[in-house]
């Protein structure tokens, strides 16, 4: 459906635009619209609608248009904007071919496709004894609530599993003499990632339909005195999860955000995408006071981690496009994201270390 504002056509210049459409189909979808442009004419367009990248789209139609007083035409339905298979906004017009040339319209016109948001319950439509589900929308759901609770619930066990690991690595910064401003920001990052988890379970349950049981995990610092081995280890550890993995977690967040429509998700989403950017930036800053105080062998291993490429963590079977409303991206938008972080980050790297 779709709200704005036309100029054009029939009696006044200005006019709201209203109208609601019927796609079929997904990147490259048919489109039946029905819209009416204030009290002076309305229109019935029948054409189709394509994709142009993950924020934009362009569309065409034949248009038959009736219009006050007794205006009659038909004609060609042009428009485009920003936007996805969700939403967006639908500039576009239409130009008269035959009938009456008063016909034509310029329209501005944000939209959404509420049909593709597969709420997770209702009340039940009851007939006797049992409840009556629309059958393609029950199915959608089903397939929806299991993907999206899978993929929440990898998201949760990885989250909590970073809470002992930022307290496991503010200890060892202790034992290891780093500035206190770097120990706080672990422990206080491991408090992000605590709601972190608990957003993700809370997004798990909700699709899962039960709440999860989940055993805390516990981890002891592994050095207790500086040493040149502990602070390489600490440094590779920083770049690998911290500046590549907690990067490109950072970076999925963000996109997800940019095309998230649910508020539970956008909410969870919001919060994730900035700590983390934050997570990956304290990384960079435990990697800098590494090289500083390991000297050169320190060093020599940073820059040398930087010419290999770091194994990827990938270990979710979602990938679907159509989650997308739920701020998930697919396997290969979040293989493209840790590619993108990883050119980044190496490109940094090397100019901060190469020839270290
Ligand atoms: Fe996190
Ligand atoms: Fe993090």
């Amino acid at each position: 459906m779709h709200l704005g504002i036309a100029f054009g056509g029939p009696g006044l210049p200005v006019k709201l635009n209203y109208g609601l459409t019927g796609r079929f189909g997904q990147d490259t979808a048919a489109f039946v619209r029905l819209e009416g442009f204030g009290i002076s004419a309305l229109q019935m367009t029948a054409g189709v609608t394509q994709m142009l990248s993950t924020s934009g789209f362009g569309e065409a139609g034949a248009t038959a248009a009736l219009g006050r007083p007794g205006l009659l035409g038909g004609g060609l339905r042009l428009g485009g904007g920003p936007g996805d298979r969700g939403g967006g906004l639908l500039l576009g017009g239409t130009i008269p071919i035959v009938g009456d040339a008063a016909l034509w319209n310029l329209q501005i016109s944000p939209f959404v496709y509420p049909a593709e948001v597969c709420l997770p319950s209702g009340r039940a439509l009851r007939f006797g004894d049992g409840v009556a589900l629309p059958p393609v929308l029950a199915i959608e759901c089903a397939r929806a609530d299991a993907a999206l609770a899978s993929a929440w619930l990898d998201d949760a066990r990885a989250e909590l599993a970073s809470v002992p690991a930022f307290l496991r690595l503010a200890g060892e910064l202790s034992a290891l003499g780093a500035p206190t401003q770097l120990r706080d920001a672990a422990r206080a990052a491991a408090d992000d990632e605590r709601h972190h988890a608990r957003a993700a379970f809370s997004m798990a349950s909700r699709w899962a339909g039960t709440a999860f049981a989940v055993a805390p995990l516990d981890a002891q610092p592994r050095f207790d005195r500086p040493s040149p081995s502990a602070l390489t280890q600490l440094a590779i550890e920083a770049w690998q999860d911290g500046c590549l993995g907690e990067g490109a977690a950072a970076l999925c967040a963000r996109r997800g955000l940019a095309r998230v429509r649910d508020e539970q998700a956008a909410s969870a989403l919001s919060r994730i995408a900035p700590d983390e950017e934050r997570h990956a930036e304290l990384s960079w800053g435990i990697l800098e006071w590494c090289a500083g105080a390991g000297g050169s062998s320190v060093r020599d291993a940073i820059a040398e981690v930087g010419r290999r490429s770091a194994p990827e963590q990938e270990h979710s079977p979602e990938d679907e496009d159509w989650l997308s409303w739920n701020g998930r991206l697919t396997a290969a938008e979040r293989r493209a994201a840790r590619a993108q972080i990883e050119e980044q980050a190496t490109a940094r790297l090397n100019r901060r270390f190469s020839g270290a």
